[in-house]
């Protein structure tokens, strides 16, 4: 059987091209959708020639939203992204009602203070766990950082940022809790270097007026970019002494592949 079930479409309702390889887009909900803030779905466009091509997506938007939201990379000949980056506001699109991850609250031990690390696409967890009041109820500060190759690319996030504090739900509960910390790599701007760079160095305890460094004892820390990216980060992490967590057995950090194509 390769055609979806019924039941599995869903209709897109806003799309937002932020560059010219980056977009953001909502959609439908289905009523049995359930998921905790930092988990993923699959999604799909319909195809009539054959089985439609589903990829792991990271869900934007909060728990408590209506719709769900979703931030894309545009990829020329990406199996799905080639076709994803034309959809328009009332087209069908595939998704499995079932959210899954590790990017998630219960995957954590108790902390003080969480980092939230992401590069590029990888901040779309973020998205929808910086809405999440748990979010600034367990934590005393979150450090989010977010490294990009280019400025533009840093706007979904910063917008967001910027919307948060306005946000009646959540503009009080994170009153002076985050430290936001945007870079880029390759073109200059106020803020540069590699994630794995200003937090191994220290800059970023610097610039952020932050004690340093990483301490297993309050230090939690979510990561969210590429395969590499993600290597890295986690061996600096356990060099500082965290352990990495799932949700059979809670950690110190937990990581999710940002999907990519
Ligand atoms: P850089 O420009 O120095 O490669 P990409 O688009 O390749 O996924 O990269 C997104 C961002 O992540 C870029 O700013 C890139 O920096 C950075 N990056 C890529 N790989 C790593 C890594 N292994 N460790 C830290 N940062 C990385």
């Amino acid at each position: 059987m390769n055609q979806p079930l019924r039941t599995d479409l869903q209709t897109v309702t806003a799309v937002t091209h932020w560059t010219d390889r980056l977009f953001s887009f909502r959609v439908t909900r289905p009523q049995s959708l359930r998921f905790r803030s930092g988990e993923f779905v699959m999604i799909g466009l319909p195809d009539l020639n054959g089985k439609p091509v589903l990829r792991a997506y990271s869900i934007a938007s909060p728990a408590w939203d209506d719709e769900l939201e979703f931030y894309s990379i545009k990829v020329p000949d990406g199996p799905l992204t080639s076709r994803l980056q034309h959809i328009r506001p009332g087209d069908p699109i595939i998704l499995r009602p079932k959210a899954v991850g590790t990017l998630v609250h219960d995957a954590l031990m108790p902390g003080k203070r969480l980092w939230m690390l992401a590069t590029g696409t990888g901040f779309a967890p973020f998205a929808s766990l910086l809405r999440e009041p748990e979010t600034w109820e367990k934590n005393e500060r979150v450090v989010m950082m977010h490294t990009c190759r280019e400025v533009t690319e840093l706007d979904y996030g910063r917008r967001l940022i910027e919307d948060l504090h306005a946000d009646p739900l959540i503009g009080e509960m994170m009153a002076g809790k985050l430290s936001y910390y945007p870079t880029t790599t390759r073109e200059v701007s106020p803020r540069m270097g590699r994630i794995t760079e200003t937090l191994a160095s220290g800059k970023v305890f610097t610039d952020l007026d932050l004690t340093g460094p990483l301490d297993a004892a309050g230090d939690r820390a979510m990561v969210c970019g590429s395969l590499a990216f993600n290597k890295d980060v986690a061996a600096l992490l356990e060099r500082a002494g965290l352990r990495e967590g799932s949700n059979a057995a809670p950690g110190d950090f937990v990581i999710e592949k940002a999907f990519v194509g």
